[in-house]
């Protein structure tokens, strides 16, 4: 698969989250990368950088919502938890030898671009409001 090239299309316009957004799709093409010429060692060390790098990224992202009070917080962290669930479910297929890893990453950038493109826009319209008229 070709690698997801980072654009300024993808920005949301909040510096913060488009960087995370960044280093995620820098990974998940490492990710990609890796898996597809079988190296196993820089496959796994890649997971964990890239779970790590989205639990901080959703932890950031939530802080956010909480300090302007966002409406639709509930409804966008349940899409980080059920990214989370999927992944999961995905690599007890890999480990079972169902699913590759690039077939996971694959499936991640389609999520971000997603998620990037529907709920951060969303999010980053009500920052820049709550930034220009806090409350
Ligand atoms: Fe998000």
């Amino acid at each position: 698969m070709a690698p997801l090239v980072w654009s300024a299309a993808l920005e949301i316009g909040h510096t913060e989250i488009d960087n995370d957004h960044r280093a995620m799709v820098g990974l998940l093409n490492r990710l990609q990368e890796a898996s597809e010429r079988s190296d196993r060692l820089a496959t796994q060390a890649l997971l964990v950088e890239l779970e790590s790098l989205t639990r901080d990224h959703f932890a950031r992202e939530e802080q956010l919502m909480l300090d302007i009070h966002y409406e639709f917080s509930a409804r966008h962290q349940k899409e980080h938890v059920h990214l989370f669930d999927e992944v999961r479910a995905q690599i007890e297929e890999m480990n079972e030898g169902i699913v590759s890893a690039a077939a996971i990453a694959g499936f991640i950038k389609r999520w971000l671009i997603d998620h990037v493109e529907t709920s951060d826009r969303q999010l980053a319209t009500a920052l820049a409001r709550w930034r220009s008229n806090p409350l």
